[in-house]
């Protein structure tokens, strides 16, 4: 579905990525893990054509998008909740959503599983409060919106950075709760986070990033018990980003 061909990438003369590959099978749902700065975000512009990419490839389906701008990339089935979210704070939750929507439905109208209904279904909190403008929003409540807003993009493969960060347990667990059935219908799943506690859950495979390099993958057992193995999770996470 989505394969990640030795990128290099960086800013201005700091080169961040060297030669990252990895891939994301179809309906796979996959973790990034990897302390701060090791150039996860990097890594999440470059696949969405946000970020500058120097080498490398983005091939999606078979389609390469490397040089694709970011807006035609949601025509391919790729969407992303940004690390800072990115919504328009003086509009409201409707209007934010709306525009999306409409983006949606021009990128993949043969292929609209996200309705506004189904939308609410997922996120009750969503219908309650679609008059109130994002900025009045606590942020695992902003946090739902932008997953909500991604979801509109009708995409097959959703691309998640550090969507824990800074949210209450109880929101972590509702937002966990909503990946884990969209992953169950088949949703490819690309999840960039700190918190392997949280990777874990809701993944199948990981790999480990460090100074803009894949250093481990981890599958199957080895990723369901990383945290179980102080050693590895150390070597690789330092023992104060392990730890949940
Ligand atoms: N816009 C930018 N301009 C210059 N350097 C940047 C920029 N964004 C990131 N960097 C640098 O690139 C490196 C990787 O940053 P990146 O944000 O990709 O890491 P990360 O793994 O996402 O970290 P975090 O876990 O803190 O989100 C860091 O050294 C950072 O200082
Ligand atoms: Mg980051």
């Amino acid at each position: 579905m989505l394969a990640i061909k030795e990128l290099t990438a960086g800013y201005g003369q700091l080169r961040v990525l060297h030669g990252v590959s990895m891939h994301v099978g179809k309906g796979e749902a996959v973790a990034i893990v990897g302390a701060n700065g090791a150039g996860k975000t990097t890594l999440v512009n470059a696949v969405c054509g946000l970020g500058p990419v120097t080498q490398g490839r983005v091939i999606k389906d078979d389609v390469d998008l490397t040089s694709d701008a970011a807006h035609r990339r949601g025509r391919h089935g790729i969407a992303v909740v940004l690390e800072n979210r990115r919504l328009f704070g003086e509009m409201t939750v409707q209007e934010n959503l709306r525009l999306a929507e409409e983006h949606g439905r021009a990128y993949r109208s043969a292929n609209l599983q996200f309705t506004w209904q189904r939308i609410c279904e997922l996120f009750p909190l969503i219908a309650e409060r679609r008059r109130t403008r994002i900025e009045l929003l606590s942020g695992g409540q902003q946090q739902m919106v932008a997953i909500a807003r991604a979801l509109l993009l009708q995409p097959d493969l959703l691309i998640l950075d550090e969507p824990s960060t800074g949210l209450a347990p109880k929101i972590v667990k509702e937002i966990l709760h909503v990946l884990r059935g969209l992953r169950s219908e088949g949703m490819g799943i690309l999840l960039i986070e700190q918190n392997v506690g949280v990777a874990v859950e809701i993944t199948d495979r990981a790999y480990v990033m460090a100074l803009g390099r894949i250093v481990h993958e981890a599958a199957g057992t080895e990723w369901q018990t990383f945290l179980n193995d102080e050693r590895l999770a150390a070597a690789y996470l330092g023992k104060a980003s392990a730890g949940i």
